[in-house]
């Protein structure tokens, strides 16, 4: 007897099937979407911009998705809620405005870590924040495993990656080897004792760090995967674009010079994309639905957590300069708290962000350039790199960082006014990326924002 007999036989296949055509999702795009991405090496402040954008596009009637489809508890922004400051690693920072918030199956979600920071929120915004099944959950399993990694790399003498410990490392790693474990995987278990042995089944977890996933936080885990709104997000997206009224905002955590494909030698990059291709992938969006181009956000210096080599870095004689900018912009990191290394912009990294994804730049902290022209003359940018060894500049952002130099031009400060410091300093940062600055970003609010139109204009 064949499958499709026996199934008739025992009366699976409902005999009355009729196809709907009205059920197929025919696919269309959206009324308008847009990527925002960290231009250098992360922290860049894209929560400005995406203020911005979500405010225009709400003030023209549209419903705002706000989503993201990489990255994992290692982001971090700072949010004002009802005026209290929260930090936010996994909730999107239009997750705030935006109608609907999708975290989407490229991402390791810890179920405790992220339910804690949603309760941060009205429980009628909980109810608009929706998680693919598909994403993969990382535990403290998997951030022992990050610490593990590098004591490891400690004790070998090589150099920490100097992660933020967040697990998305070992978490891709999983992935990798396909033997993480996602949100539907977990539903598909009985109970929290059944989803203890499934999770511990992973042959890379060292017996040490098993130890780690105890039944009581097997069973908190649980509890906490219970109370998320998992969904089909592809399902999700047709239905939304189907609705016909709704602008997307994809933001890409960390940045191009942490990508695990384009970013710098070594191992000192994050495990999952950076661009704004990389993102969309693992949000589940098409190309065909960018109406925009990617925005690159930067600062007007270049800021790095971690290990790895910068190439801007300020020099011992400058680092005056840098506590100033630390004082006026508290440059820490949100995940670890550790000090951000201040250097000078980076046209070289920008232009490779650039090449790798088409995207117009919004600079922020221009008020910062405006302070640190009151200590110096002029201010450096960092416009080609020289081998140490070869003397040979390049002006592509090459894959070996730490055999290179910088290789600065200035922009002269002295005796000008501010509007003219911002002016001239906008001008040369798109004279040596050759792109089009967008928009920049004068304080830490959100009306410290400016569009490159009326930049100028008194
Ligand atoms: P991981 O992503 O935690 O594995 O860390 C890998 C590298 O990326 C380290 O150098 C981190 O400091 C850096 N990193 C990860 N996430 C961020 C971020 O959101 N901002 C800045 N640096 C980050
Ligand atoms: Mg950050």
């Amino acid at each position: 007897m064949s499958i499709a007999e026996k199934d008739r036989q025992d009366n699976v296949v409902d005999e009355e099937f009729k196809f709907d055509p009205a059920k197929v999702k025919k696919f269309k795009t959206f009324v308008a979407a847009l990527a925002v991405i960290g231009g250098n090496y992360g922290d860049e402040g894209k929560g400005k911009f995406i203020d911005y954008k979500s405010d225009e596009w709400k003030s023209k009637g549209y419903k705002v998705l706000s989503i993201r489809g990489q990255g994992s508890g290692n982001a971090g922004h700072t949010v004002s809620v009802n005026g209290v400051k929260s930090h936010f690693h996994y909730l999107t920072s239009a997750g705030l405005s935006a109608d609907a918030m999708l975290l989407g199956a490229g991402m390791l979600i810890d179920p405790i870590r992220f339910l804690k920071e949603s309760l941060q929120l009205p429980p009628d915004k909980r109810k608009t924040i929706f998680i693919s099944s598909r994403a993969a959950i990382v535990t403290d399993v998997e951030r022992a495993m990050d610490g593990w990694c590098e004591y490891e790399l400690y004790k070998s003498g090589k150099e920490k990656i100097g992660t933020t410990g967040s697990g998305v490392g070992p978490g891709s790693g999983n992935r990798g080897y396909r033997f993480h474990m996602t949100f539907q995987d977990a539903l598909n278990c009985k109970d929290a004792a059944d989803f203890r042995v499934a999770y511990l089944k992973n042959p890379l977890f060292p017996e040490e760090v098993k130890d780690v996933l105890t039944k009581e936080y097997a069973e908190e885990l649980w509890d906490a995967i219970q109370q998320l709104n998992l969904i089909d997000s592809v399902a999700f997206i047709s239905d939304l674009r189907a609705e016909g009224n709704w602008a997307v905002l994809l933001e890409v955590s960390q940045a191009i010079g942490l990508d695990p494909l384009f970013g710098h030698s070594g191992h000192n990059v994050t495990s999952t994309p950076t661009t704004d291709i990389g993102g969309a992938t693992g949000a589940g969006l098409t190309m065909q639905d960018f109406t925009e181009k990617p925005v690159i956000m930067v600062k007007a210096y270049t800021s790095k957590v971690g290990g790895g080599k910068h190439v801007s870095l300020m020099s011992p004689e400058e680092q005056h300069i840098a506590d100033m900018i630390d004082r006026i912009v508290g440059e820490r990191g949100v995940t670890t708290g550790r000090r951000r290394l201040l250097g000078w912009l980076d046209a070289v990294l920008t232009r490779y962000s650039i090449a790798l994804t088409g995207g117009v730049l919004s600079v922020n902290c221009m008020d910062v350039i405006v302070e640190v022209a009151k200590v110096v003359d002029r201010i450096p940018i960092c416009v080609a790199y020289r081998n140490i060894k070869t003397r040979e500049i390049t002006y592509d952002y090459p894959y070996n960082v730490a055999d290179y130099e910088p290789v600065f031009e200035y922009v002269d400060v002295a005796g000008k006014n501010d509007k003219q410091i911002i002016k001239d300093y906008i001008e040369a940062i798109e004279l040596y990326t050759g792109q089009k600055i967008f928009s920049y970003g004068v304080g830490p609010d959100r009306n410290d924002f400016r569009l490159r139109e009326d930049a100028f204009v008194d």
